[in-house]
């Protein structure tokens, strides 16, 4: 099988990739580097089981000739490129929204043309406000106004999915689509706002935890190894077309308890320092208290069960960076 994956040099396109070429197939990859890194798939270009099955393009997804030719030519699609973490949106506002829905249509557009299989990935952003658990992926949106831009990327991945569903019901385009809830794993960075790289490459150099508000809110996390399984599982099965699933963890933490962890496994000489959210990243910035997934429905069809527990996740990329 041939497969595209957008964006496949970031943190999970990586992952997928790898995977993929484990089983034996051969990996188209487009990506602009913007958050991702060569880094990430290097060592797969230098492994000569692969050499002749990946296929990397440095180039943008708004560049409608080069998609055209990659959708063309391969079986399946993983639309995973996007303007990804809080701090990356509030910072290039625009080119976020124009990747993440003129992107999205594109590669929409023309897997409807094609008649490709395609997986989008989307995000719990798009659950907005809730404090409620666990979030149902029926469930109503609440979002802040368009002047607290932090929301756009919620609105754009809620977006992706109107489009990708209007796909769905007016040309039958096989289309799922994943909300993915906290992923965590090895090649990750913090770069961008993602709290556990960040918090333990602070650690590692003993420096303060910047836990961001009073620390109560709460996530969950997933291993990216989970994930990846889950969305090759999706695209196989013919009943997951034109369906939301939420992809996450359930064991949930809020970020202080997330940053005392951290300080015991690595063994660290740092302390948590709370840090006001209008300091981390703007005045009037709003946070997602809660968000922890229900996974019946990804369960039911598929029989996905996050298995890895924390402490072994977080065990390994500690391991990883250091
Ligand atoms: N990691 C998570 O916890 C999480 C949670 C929810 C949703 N997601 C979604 O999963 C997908 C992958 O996220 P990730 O965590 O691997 O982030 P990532 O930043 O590592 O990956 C995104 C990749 O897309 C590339 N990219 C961005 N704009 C592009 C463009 N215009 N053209 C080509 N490539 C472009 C980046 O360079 C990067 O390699 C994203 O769609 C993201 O919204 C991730």
């Amino acid at each position: 099988m041939r497969v595209l994956i957008t964006g496949g040099a970031g943190f999970i396109g990586s992952h997928l990739t790898e995977a993929y070429l484990e089983r034996g197939d051969e990996v188209y990859i487009i990506d602009n580097l913007s958050t991702g890194s060569m880094e990430n798939i290097e060592f797969l270009q230098n492994d000569d089981r692969f050499r002749d099955r990946l296929f990397v393009h440095i180039d943008t997804i708004l560049n409608h000739d080069t998609m055209l030719e990659l959708i063309g030519i391969c079986d399946t699609v993983f639309h995973l490129a996007a303007a990804v973490g809080v701090k990356y949106i509030l910072d290039y506002p625009l080119e976020s929204i124009k990747t993440n829905i003129q992107g999205t249509e594109k590669v929409l557009e023309l897997c409807a043309k094609f008649r490709k299989k395609v997986l989008i990935a989307s995000s719990s952003e798009v659950y907005g406000k809730h404090t409620h658990a666990p979030l149902v992926e029926t469930d109503n949106i609440v979002y802040g106004p368009s002047s607290k831009f932090r929301w756009s990327y919620a609105a754009s991945k809620l977006m992706d999915e109107f489009t990708a569903l209007a796909y769905y019901r007016t040309g039958g385009l096989k289309v799922t689509i994943a909300r993915l809830f906290n992923t965590i794993g090895i090649r990750q960075t913090g770069t961008y706002g993602m709290v556990v790289p960040r918090f333990i490459v602070q650690a590692l150099k003993d420096d303060p935890l910047t836990v961001y508000g009073d620390g109560s809110q709460t996530r969950t996390f997933t291993g990216v190894k989970d994930v990846v399984r889950v969305f090759m599982a999706l695209v196989e099965n013919d009943e997951s077309f034109g369906q939301v699933f939420n992809i996450g963890g359930i064991e949930e933490i809020s970020m202080l308890d997330l940053a005392k962890k951290i300080i015991a496994l690595t063994g660290s000489k740092s302390e948590s320092v709370l840090i006001p959210y209008e300091e981390a990243y703007q005045a009037d910035f709003e946070d997602m208290m809660r968000r922890v997934p229900s996974v019946e429905k990804v369960a039911r069809l598929i029989g996905f069960k996050p298995h890895v527990n924390l402490d072994e996740i977080l065990s390994e990329i500690v391991t990883f960076m250091r």
